[in-house]
């Protein structure tokens, strides 16, 4: 089975890329073959600054690699370094319903907002099918966030199969329950654009005063609360033991405690989490030419892989290459 993700770098990774999707990369790789990619095409709708959009793309590679990702394992690469991806979005976007995305909600919310739109934003979740898609893949280890958009793949794919007979593997989403909508410091998703997050590799001084600025409610300390509705018992249980998050959902149930002392565990319970990726972090940081190798390897590796898919679907469409293009692939 083939495992595929991709992140932005839109920012540095937060919680909630951890604990919804690259924790989810991590335990699928010893299983399965994985293709993980830094989605820099896609942050391009965002951040209009080369440097910055350069930075971020190693830093993510570092941060992957420190939290885990294997590169003997899967194969971690640079979206834009496999050209046969944008190909393949343009062959989809002939068969991409406008009132398909139209109903997605990265476009609408930023629409609701009254903020202006580019066509980028607009046909994003297309780009994001063909990242699917041109790397033939099963499974889509994501967030709550990005189902629709895997939703709009298959829809794409089906309508696509349709048409020119069957070109597509269908993907199938998967969630992980437990952490599928990581909540940002106001409670709501903790999203970059939310300005809500918490950043993994943070420094640790700055993460504890983020932590302990985290908006909770004004309850008296005595009364009884259930964890399960609370935010910050979501985050505490993230990054605890079994035992300790037993413990502190038995003080939530019993009351008289204060969420200073919640968050002052949670606090603790992230610095050793986190702890030892950290340390991985801090010496590949050292070595950028290494991870640049990384990045080169794994894209040589996927851009074979995609460009079989696409050249299976220019034959089913009918733009099967010219002899002189195929040679120079
Ligand atoms: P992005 O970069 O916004 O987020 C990366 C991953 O992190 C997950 N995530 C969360 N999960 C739980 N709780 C949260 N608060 C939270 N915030 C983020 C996201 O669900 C995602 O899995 N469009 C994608 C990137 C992409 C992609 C792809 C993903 C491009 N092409 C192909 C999968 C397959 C995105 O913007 O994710």
């Amino acid at each position: 089975m083939r495992v595929l993700s991709g992140i932005q770098p839109t920012g540095r990774f937060h919680w909630g890329n951890y604990f919804g999707a690259i924790r989810q990369y991590i335990e699928l790789q010893d299983e399965h073959e994985g293709y993980y990619f830094i989605a820099n095409l896609h942050a391009l709708t965002t951040i209009r600054d080369a440097e910055r959009l350069r930075q971020l793309t190693l830093d993510a590679a570092i941060d992957l690699l420190a939290l885990g990702l294997d590169p003997h394992k899967a194969t971690l690469f640079v979206q834009s370094d496999v050209p046969q991806v944008t190909q393949l979005t343009w062959i989809l976007m002939t068969c991409t319903p406008m009132g398909l995305l139209e109903r997605c909600h990265a476009y609408k919310e930023k629409k609701e907002r009254g903020l202006t739109a580019d066509a980028g934003l607009f046909t994003y979740p297309v780009l994001m099918a063909a990242d699917i898609l041109a790397y033939d893949s099963n499974l889509v280890p994501v967030g709550q966030d990005q189902v629709q958009h895997i939703e709009v793949c298959r829809d794409l794919a089906n309508s696509f199969n349709h048409h020119f007979g069957k070109a597509f593997v269908l993907p199938e989403a998967r969630i992980l329950s437990s952490a599928a909508k990581v909540p940002g410091t106001d409670g709501e998703k903790m999203s970059k654009s939310y300005n809500n997050t918490i950043e993994i590799f943070e420094d640790p001084k700055a993460q504890r005063k983020k932590i302990m600025r985290i908006q909770t409610d004004s309850r008296p300390m005595d009364q009884p609360k259930d964890p399960e509705t609370d935010h910050l018992f979501q985050l505490f249980r993230l990054m605890a033991t079994e035992e300790e998050t037993q413990e502190m959902a038995d003080l939530y149930r019993r009351g008289g405690f204060g969420y200073g002392q919640v968050k002052q565990a949670l606090a603790d319970a992230a610095e050793r989490f986190f702890a030892e990726p950290r340390a991985r972090r801090a010496e590949l940081e050292k070595h950028p030419d290494t991870v640049r190798d990384i990045l080169d390897a794994g894209a040589t590796r996927a851009r074979e892989t995609a460009a079989e898919v696409l050249e299976r679907v220019e034959q089913a469409c009918g733009i099967a290459p010219s002899r002189v293009a195929a040679a120079k692939r």
